[in-house]
């Protein structure tokens, strides 16, 4: 059976293309989840693309990847920096978990400099804009 992959986008990714293109570019959330659906079948896997602006329920859609997915790519936006629900939720998933973050966060604030998740995640993508993504597919094809 063709293994599912859940990427999910935290808060304000929903903006994306519109939200401050500079740091994150012009492209849109939309536009991305279509890169990444063109490129699933070559890679023998299939793909639940997912935003959500609540902490809450970025747990939910984390404990839901449990039951349905192989893999999860996520991108926790500003919660990367702030919550031990979103380590706690993603501790409890099993399979490979790549994060990603399409600037840079060692280049910027300080306060974005630390991540919960990348005590959890296998591998981190930060600062290859929107194709961190794509980048994470590919190589989260690989570990599933
Ligand atoms: C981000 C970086 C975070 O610091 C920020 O809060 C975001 C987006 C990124 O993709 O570069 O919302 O995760």
């Amino acid at each position: 059976m063709t293994k599912l992959i859940t990427v999910l986008n935290g808060p304000n990714l929903n903006l994306l293309g519109q939200r401050e293109p500079e740091k994150y570019g012009s492209k849109t959330l939309a536009d991305v989840a279509s890169e990444m659906e063109a490129l699933a079948p070559e890679l023998g896997v299939k793909l639940l693309f997912l935003q959500t602006n609540s902490e809450g329920t970025l747990v939910d859609m984390i404990h839901e990847a449990r039951q349905t997915s192989a893999g999860i790519i996520i991108n926790p936006a500003a919660y990367s920096h702030t919550s031990v629900a979103i380590f706690d939720a993603i501790n409890t998933f099993d399979g490979p978990v790549i994060e990603v973050h399409i600037s840079n966060i060692h280049k910027r604030e300080a306060f974005r400099h630390h991540s919960f998740v990348s005590a959890r995640a296998e591998g981190v993508i930060a600062g290859c804009g929107t194709h961190g993504y794509s980048l994470a597919l590919r190589h989260i094809a690989t570990l599933v």
